[in-house]
């Protein structure tokens, strides 16, 4: 896994002058089962969320509301993408150390997660991170 496999997804937006409507169903819209769904909000300016990676998890990080930048780091390289239209989903594969930032105010980034939460899933020390991303060349 690579950040070349962490793109965006396109989510159904049904749109009318009541407001949009956005739909994400997995393995549908999200190429995954759908097991867990949690959200960060109320974070304080220039805080930063996430710094950690996960070995098999994958999640798809939706702004619904305002916008933050996600930077992702594969061990290899790094990228820094905004997410700022509710109706696209960043999904981050397994063995991709991210960082949340720059959230705005009133900002809400919305997980849709592959598995339960396991904190045994977790890489929380960026070095150990870079050594079994390492590790992984074929
Ligand atoms: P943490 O991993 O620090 O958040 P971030 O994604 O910003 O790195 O999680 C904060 C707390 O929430 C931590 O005590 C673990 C807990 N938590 C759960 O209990 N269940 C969950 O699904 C998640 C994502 C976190």
């Amino acid at each position: 896994m690579s950040i070349a496999d962490c793109d965006f997804i396109q989510l159904p937006r049904f749109a009318d002058v009541r407001g949009d409507l956005v739909v994400a169903e997995g393995n549908i819209h999200v190429p995954f089962d759908i097991k867990r769904v949690y959200y960060l909000c109320g974070v304080p300016q220039g805080a930063a969320r996430g710094g950690h990676g996960h070995k098999e998890l994958r999640q798809l990080l939706i702004a619904v509301s305002g916008s933050f930048d996600a930077v992702l780091d594969d061990g290899f390289e790094r990228k820094r993408v905004t997410l700022s239209d509710p109706g696209r989903g960043l999904l981050i594969c397994p063995m991709i150390w991210r960082e949340l930032e720059n959230f705005s105010s009133g900002a809400v980034c919305l997980v849709l997660a592959s598995m339960a939460y396991d904190e045994r899933d977790y890489y929380r020390d960026y070095d150990s991170f870079l050594t079994a991303a390492k590790e992984n060349i074929p």
